[in-house]
């Protein structure tokens, strides 16, 4: 295949799907597109007929789906934990449900039995806490198999959990926990990252202090096995199990459209935005997809390398995968230790058939060598997915080659916090592949490029990506349309329906979507999301800084990377002691996966007349670029003055 300079395929003949592969494929009809077209909405009871109803719905969607609210499965009642765990039971209790691969080269393996005396166990612990329906539990906890139990033992109580990414720090965490109004919390005493144990209970102690609200009960699981000082209203999660040992609670019967989980994701404000998904029509969604999209079966070991602390583990780490009732893998660690080979390892070891990735995971891979894949016994492999950012087509093959052997399809697909599942990826065993573009829109799914004006655009224009239909798997304020009036969602055209996604995409003529990245006020780095805004407010926070203008440039290693631009106030000297500072702020402020890659500074920013940080020149400068139009800026002088960047050296941070 050639490639041009930016390694991108010059030709692009699409890849069939290996007939191996299609032969046992989930989804094969190759008019399945059309069939969805002619039956939406009622397409998606398929979705639905994969869970298990307490009440069955009256409607796959009710009202029409042309204007909020949109009702997905509405009448039914379901419940989360109860589709998850329960209903395995008569047929695979001695399957292994979680297998886990701790840090230090420990396992662990839950059968869907044991998972279900654990949940159980969990969630009589919690309600004898004071948990009730509807409660928000905050659960901040690393890889451990106590995340997904924790989460299924609040589903179960019909709790909505609120998982908080492992490495944010405690002020994030206070304030993920304020807003959601949040009286419970899970975590552990600490974890293993790179060299060292970190202090995860001192981190969720300082949060607890911090907020106005009081936290009614924190349990504590012990990860580092030292002893534990436990405070008031403070309890070890073991403890808890043995005093509720062989205990079981009855499923708590939810509506369809009542919450399951929330997440907090970064927006285009300052503040992180909550995203609160459904019980039926995410968990419809999420189960449809694993099913059609990763070609889940009850027999796989299947593994999805990202953490359950953001979107893609709760939904294909643990909701999707234990609805099919499947083996999923839960990986602690980082993929170079003890050695760079660790990931193929543990593929090797568990003959895992589905592995579901990130790119940046895998330009690490193709960096440290072909060599590692090669050392081990990948032959398990049946299906690659990527997710999280576009894959370039050189990193694509790579992939294809070295981990799928030539034989394993790679689905690329796009989606995200909000879309709560997969909305566009080839299917594997209909698709064709082409390296670079994730697919066309799934089944039942409207997915456009449009121009400024809402009108589609030409095939290779680049536009906004919308979906212009609701979807099962939407969150709640969409649905109901009050995230409108809140602000939280991007524009609704005059003409009709529409979420406008933040990215940028062209179409091909076979209607294959190629996703370019973000554009708005969201950076998307090493597959993270974090909010130029969020970064900024911190920055400033700090003394001697007057503004700052945050923006993702391009990284060859992570594909992008977050840049700092930092005026200063008058005579302050921009040296490395306030480098530091600015550092150490946003480290405690948001975590230190957020800290920039490099902190540049400078006399003033780029601004348009009236004021306006002209973020675009500062990319351009970044990148090494030709500057883009520079006519309305009011100080044009600034850009020769602005250095490139220096990078940070990458320490050992999360
Ligand atoms: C980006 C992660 C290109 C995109 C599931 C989106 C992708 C953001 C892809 C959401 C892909 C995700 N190709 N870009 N296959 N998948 N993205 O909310 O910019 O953390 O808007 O959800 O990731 O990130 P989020």
């Amino acid at each position: 295949m050639e490639h041009d300079a930016d390694g991108r395929l010059l030709d692009r003949e699409p890849i069939e799907p290996p007939a191996s592969f299609v032969a046992q494929a989930n989804v094969r009809e190759s008019g399945i597109r059309r069939t969805f077209e002619r039956e939406w909405p009622d397409c998606w009871e398929r979705a639905g007929d994969l869970l298990d109803w307490d009440r069955g719905y009256d409607a796959v969607l009710a009202g029409g789906g042309t204007e909020p609210p949109f009702r997905w499965f509405a009448g039914g009642r379901l419940n989360a934990s109860y589709n998850c765990v329960d209903r395995h039971l008569d047929e695979r209790k001695n399957q292994v449900a979680i297998q886990w691969e701790g840090r230090l080269g420990e396992t662990e393996t839950y059968t869907y039995l044991d998972l279900y005396r654990e949940v159980n166990e969990f969630a009589v612990a919690l309600r004898a806490l004071g948990v009730e329906a509807d409660d928000v539990v905050t659960l901040y906890m690393p890889m451990i198999p106590e995340l997904p139990i924790a989460m299924l033992a609040c589903a179960r109580l019909g709790a909505v959990h609120n998982v908080v990414f492992a490495g944010f720090s405690a002020s994030a965490l206070a304030s993920r926990m304020e807003r959601a109004e949040s009286r419970f919390l899970v975590t552990c005493d600490g974890y293993y990252r790179r060299g060292a144990a970190t202090n995860q209970k001192n981190k969720a102690d300082n949060a607890r202090i911090s907020l106005d609200h009081d936290v009614e009960a924190t349990v504590v699981v012990s990860r580092l096995g030292d002893e534990m000082h436990l405070g008031e209203r403070q309890y070890g999660y073991a403890d808890l199990l043995t005093a509720h040992e062989g205990e079981r609670v009855t499923p708590v019967a939810r509506d369809a459209t009542d919450p399951l989980f929330l997440i907090y994701t970064s927006g285009t404000t300052g503040a992180p935005k909550a995203v609160t998904h459904t019980t039926g029509g995410y968990l419809a969604h999420v189960a449809w997809t694993a099913r059609a999209v990763l070609d889940v079966k009850p027999e796989d070991t299947y593994w999805c390398s990202a953490d359950i602390g953001w979107i893609t583990g709760h939904s294909y780490v643990v909701y999707g995968p234990l609805a099919l009732g499947t083996t999923t893998v839960l990986y602690e660690g980082t993929p170079d230790h003890p050695e760079k080979d660790r990931v193929w390892r543990i593929i090797e070891r568990n003959a895992v058939d589905v592995f579901y990735t990130a790119p940046t995971a895998i330009r690490a891979f193709m960096k440290w060598g072909a060599e590692y894949p090669a050392r081990n016994d990948l032959s398990s492999l049946r299906l690659l997915g990527t997710v999280g950012e576009p894959i370039n087509p050189r990193v694509w093959e790579w992939y294809y080659a070295h981990v799928g052997g030539e034989s394993c399809p790679i689905v690329d697909t796009w989606w995200q916090t909000e879309t709560g599942a997969i909305v566009i990826s080839t299917l594997p065993g209909v698709d064709a592949m082409k390296p670079g573009s994730a697919g066309r829109p799934l089944p039942g799914i409207g997915a456009r490029v449009v121009d400024g004006d809402g009108e589609p655009t030409a095939v290779g224009e680049t536009g906004h990506l919308v979906l212009d239909r609701p979807w099962p798997g939407m969150p709640a304020a969409l649905a109901t349309g009050e995230g409108w009036a809140s602000g939280g969602y991007p524009r609704r055209s005059a003409d009709g329906w529409r979420y406008a996604a933040g990215d940028e995409a062209t179409v091909d003529a076979d209607g294959y979507v190629t996703v370019l990245g973000r554009i708005d006020d969201v950076v998307n780095v090493a597959g993270r999301r974090f909010s130029t805004m969020e970064l900024e407010s911190r920055i400033v926070e700090v003394e001697g800084v007057a503004e700052a203008a945050v923006i993702g440039g391009d990284d060859r290693d992570t594909g992008r990377a977050v840049y700092a631009y930092v005026s200063l106030e008058r005579d302050y000297p921009g040296d490395d002691c306030l480098r530091a500072r600015i550092e150490e702020r946003v480290r405690e402020g948001i975590g230190p996966m957020a800290i920039p890659e490099a902190i540049v500074f400078t006399p003033d920013l780029p601004k348009t007349r009236s004021g306006k940080i002209m973020r675009r020149l500062l990319e351009d400068i970044a990148n090494g670029e030709a500057l883009g139009d520079t006519s309305a800026l009011r100080n044009p002088e600034i850009l020769g003055e602005i250095e490139s960047v220096v990078r940070r050296d990458p320490a050992d941070e999360e």
